[in-house]
């Protein structure tokens, strides 16, 4: 099985994923936090691509695609969940040369609608763990100790993205590059709308009747 979240920034793609490929065994692909790893690590690849995230334009695609390709294989889970990839047309094309080569495709695209308000709302509340890269909101999800991961106890930072300019040109990039992939799998016939503008539960209610 492979699926792919689709949305803006901040729509809760990740919070979901997590709960989702939990509960389906499936292996949890976030580009995001794929990026922020090698960033960490300061290899070529994150120095290189750390421009491009601080200001929130998207890393090139040739890139993107390089770091997906062979990552495609889920020998010990039941399939994928790509969250943040594809983000282009070029991206969700290469997705779909390299699944066919091995006699797969996608299953379903899951895009989480909310509105521009409520996203600037999330990505303004936002923590994050840069262990193993959980998200909090001060309000909406804090955790239980004021600024420690749940999971793994790291201190809880603000992604550099997730400052106010950035914030800005992410919507805007998501606007011009990213909506054209909605198109791209509503023609394919596999795209599924969710209300993502609901509660955290709600929309995990919502999303475990689309992916059955
Ligand atoms: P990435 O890390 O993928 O960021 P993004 O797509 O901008 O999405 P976010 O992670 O910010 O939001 P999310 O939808 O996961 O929301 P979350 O669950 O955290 O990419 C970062 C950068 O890497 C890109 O800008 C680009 O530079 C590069 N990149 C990555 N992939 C790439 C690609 N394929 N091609 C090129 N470049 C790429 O939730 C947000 C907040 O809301 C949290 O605080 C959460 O607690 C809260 N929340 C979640 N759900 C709800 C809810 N239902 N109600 C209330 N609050 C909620
Ligand atoms: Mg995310």
């Amino acid at each position: 099985m492979l699926i792919v979240f689709l949305g803006a920034p901040g729509a809760g793609k990740g919070t979901q994923a997590r709960t989702l490929a939990e509960k389906k065994n499936l292996t949890h692909l976030a580009t995001g936090d794929l990026l922020r790893a090698e960033v960490a690590a300061g290899s070529d690849l994150g120095l290189a691509a750390k421009t491009f995230m601080d200001r929130g334009d998207l890393v090139p695609d040739d890139v993107m695609i390089r770091m997906i390709q062979g990552r495609l294989d889920s020998p010990e889970s039941a399939g994928i969940l790509l969250d943040g990839f594809p983000r282009t047309v070029a991206q969700a094309q290469a997705l779909d040369d390299a699944l066919s080569a091995e006699g797969a495709g996608v299953d379903r695209s899951i895009y989480f609608e909310v509105s521009e308000e409520e996203l600037v709302r999330r990505l303004a509340g936002r923590s994050t763990c840069p262990g193993c890269q959980r998200a909090y909101h001060d309000t909406f999800n804090p955790p239980k100790s004021a600024e420690e991961c749940d999971g793994c106890g790291t201190k809880l930072i603000e992604r550099e993205d997730d400052k106010p300019e950035a914030v800005r040109n992410r919507l805007k990039v998501y606007g011009t590059q990213t909506t054209p992939v909605l198109e791209y799998y509503k023609s394919a016939g596999i795209l599924v709308e969710v209300d993502g503008e609901q509660s955290i539960v709600a929309v995990q209610t919502d999303l475990a009747a689309a992916v059955v």
